[in-house]
């Protein structure tokens, strides 16, 4: 693992974007896979300036979404399909067919993970997969438990989930209850990852993901067995 320090958020943000500019150019047909929360704000903020500035054309890029939650419209402010609007998809010029995320709106969800995964196995597969870590070890939705779930699926989320991400909502109880998202094989299946790591908060979680055991009680352990991670953490 290529494990960096960042000196603080602005920092890591403007080395996870460089990250992920570094991988467009290289490639502009690039497929990325991409997360949403409070951490990867800034480095979406970094690649629109780099994209105003003209370095960066998405014009060829091609865009996977970890998760979605269940039971939620795409016009919601709070599903992830308006998160990755708000601050990436509309300031870029990614072309509207190339942008996927789990459909939270479909009718049968099963139907929907399978036809997800499918989707990405078709593309080619995820070049670069930005992750992010939950306060309990999640990656994606891929909660604590007893197996490393493989491919797209629908998780109920656990408690700890639902009371984090209750500060995005006026109370616990209007926070959805399930999720879509891709497995703990689907994110491993990505040729490169990289996963940020904000606030002191995340320290100790951060640390036994990647210096623990590997077992799915901490979901993001499984990552040191991929073989191209990069880490940026700043605390
Ligand atoms: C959510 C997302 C995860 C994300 C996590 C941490 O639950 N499903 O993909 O990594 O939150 O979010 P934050 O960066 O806000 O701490």
């Amino acid at each position: 693992m290529n494990i960096i320090q960042a000196q603080n958020y602005d920092q890591l943000s403007k080395i996870g974007a460089a990250v992920i500019a570094g991988q467009i150019l290289a490639k502009p047909d690039s497929i990325l896979g991409l997360a949403t929360g409070s951490t990867p704000e800034g480095t979406y903020k970094e690649l629109v300036s780099l994209h105003r500035q003209n370095v960066l054309d998405f014009g060829k890029v091609s865009s996977f979404n970890l998760d979605e939650y269940y039971g939620i419209k795409r016009s919601d402010p709070q599903s992830y399909y308006a998160f990755m609007y708000r601050h990436l998809f509309s300031h870029v010029n990614i072309p509207g067919e190339n942008i996927r995320l789990p459909n939270g709106e479909a009718q049968d969800a099963d139907a929907e993970c399978k036809a997800y995964e499918k989707l990405i196995a078709a593309s080619g597969g995820i070049d670069l997969q930005l992750l992010g870590i939950g306060a309990n070890g999640h990656i994606g939705f891929n909660e604590p438990g007893d197996v490393f779930p493989a491919v797209t699926h629908h998780v109920s989320l656990s408690e700890s989930t639902i009371i984090a991400n209750s500060r995005f909502y006026s109370s616990r109880e209007e926070v959805p209850r399930s999720a879509l998202t891709m497995g703990i094989g689907t994110i491993m299946a990505a040729k490169r990852i990289l996963l940020l790591v904000s606030g002191a908060a995340k320290k100790s979680i951060m640390e036994q993901a990647l210096y623990g055991p590997v077992t799915p009680n901490v979901p993001a352990s499984v990552l040191q067995f991929h073989r191209d991670v990069t880490v940026v953490y700043d605390f």
